[in-house]
């Protein structure tokens, strides 16, 4: 029994009638134990309970039990678990009894808690994905980084994962949808660029509000690329979107774009290189054309904070920006009529937009 434990049933048991009154004196009298209480119920038990919650709704153990309830077997033979491991599976699986988010009736588990029915809903995908990120990422930014800092260590693309972050971004869906919908042109034929589509669930939506929008859809990330091509074909819009990896930089394009969108990306550019990198989408419009960009900004809620320390410590990108300094930024890239705006007032979630300078010879 770890100490954890200990303390727990020797306070659960001062209630009940005391079999050795000497030993349990002496526990409760250690000077530790008040803290070690706190601790595992304010602290280790909530992690736990995350933790379980994330890994059941990523592994789809959470969506196969709230459509009925499943024996250790057929959960097993949907997760493709080997035989050998099914006893290991269902100590993962009582331990979310233990924690109070399953249970278990005639040998199935069932969904039990709140938290579990609501993460194992499809529409609350963004969320399970978004508290899968601050366990994979953000937590070991909190854990690590003085160990980082010592031994010179920083978080590279290849410590990210793609595909679980290009579903939790979505958790700011109708914000970035508000901000597509005060700057599209709705009538006219539009050529939009989307950089870092993720999903492409922006693209989709700029393709709903205009009928005759058509786009080139990119991202740096081969799987993030595919799946948002996978999406496209899912969604009906292949041909009007033409999805593909792509790296901003140095992306191989005609000055052509009416739109250029980038949503939830700039902090993948390192501070040095924005400027140089805002220029390229400034190169790639048409004259006359104009730049959405979108993005959490600086002194936002703790889940940016941490958001924020993770791309501080990254080899590729840096701190979520200041909206005055991405002012400054992009008339420095060469934009007019630059704009920044609160989407909700008092929260740091901003859209800039700004046009491009050149004009259009006869
Ligand atoms: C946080 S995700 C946001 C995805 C999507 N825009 C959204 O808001 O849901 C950022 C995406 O930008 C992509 N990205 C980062 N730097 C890029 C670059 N230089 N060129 C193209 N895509 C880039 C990443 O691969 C990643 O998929």
């Amino acid at each position: 029994m770890d100490i954890l434990s200990l303390a727990k049933s020797v306070g659960s048991r001062v209630e009940a009638p005391l079999t050795d009154l000497r030993t349990v004196t002496k526990v409760l009298g250690n000077p530790h134990m008040p803290l070690l209480l706190a601790l595992s119920k304010g602290f280790v038990e909530p992690v736990y309970r995350a933790a379980f919650l994330a890994s059941a709704a990523s592994s789809g153990v959470l969506h196969a039990l709230a459509v009925r309830p499943c024996d250790l077997e057929s959960l097993a033979e949907r997760l493709r678990i080997a035989d050998e491991d099914r006893p290991r599976l269902k100590e993962w699986l009582d331990m979310g009894i233990r924690l109070g988010d399953l249970t278990k009736r005639e040998g199935c588990y069932k969904l039990r808690s709140l938290p579990a029915k609501a993460l194992a809903q499809p529409g609350n995908d963004a969320i399970a994905a978004a508290l899968e990120e601050v366990l994979r990422f953000h937590v070991p930014a909190l854990l690590n980084a003085p160990r980082m800092l010592r031994e010179g260590r920083r978080f590279s693309l290849d410590d990210q994962d793609g595909l679980v972050i290009a579903r939790s971004t979505r958790v700011v869906q109708p914000l970035v949808e508000e901000a597509i919908a005060r700057t599209l042109d709705r009538d006219a034929p539009v050529r939009l660029l989307e950089v870092g589509c993720g999903s492409g669930a922006y693209v989709r939506y700029a393709a709903e509000l205009n009928p005759r929008l058509s786009a080139l859809a990119v991202d740096l990330q081969q799987d993030v690329a595919d799946s948002a091509a996978a999406n496209m074909a899912e969604w009906g819009l292949t041909d009007r979107v033409e999805t593909r990896q792509a790296d901003l930089r140095t992306l191989d394009a005609q000055p052509q774009f009416d739109l250029v969108t980038l949503h939830n990306n700039i902090y993948y550019f390192p501070e040095a290189e924005r400027v140089d990198a805002l220029r390229r989408a400034h190169d790639l419009l048409a004259p006359g054309g104009r730049l959405l960009l979108t993005t959490s900004c600086k002194g936002g809620n703790i889940g940016l904070e941490a958001l924020n320390l993770w791309f501080t410590y990254a080899d590729f990108g840096g701190p979520l920006p200041q909206a005055d300094e991405l002012v400054d930024q992009l008339r420095q890239a060469g934009f007019d009529d630059v704009e920044a705006t609160r989407i909700v007032p008092g929260e740091q979630f901003h859209a800039f937009t700004g046009t491009s300078k050149r004009v259009a010879y006869a």
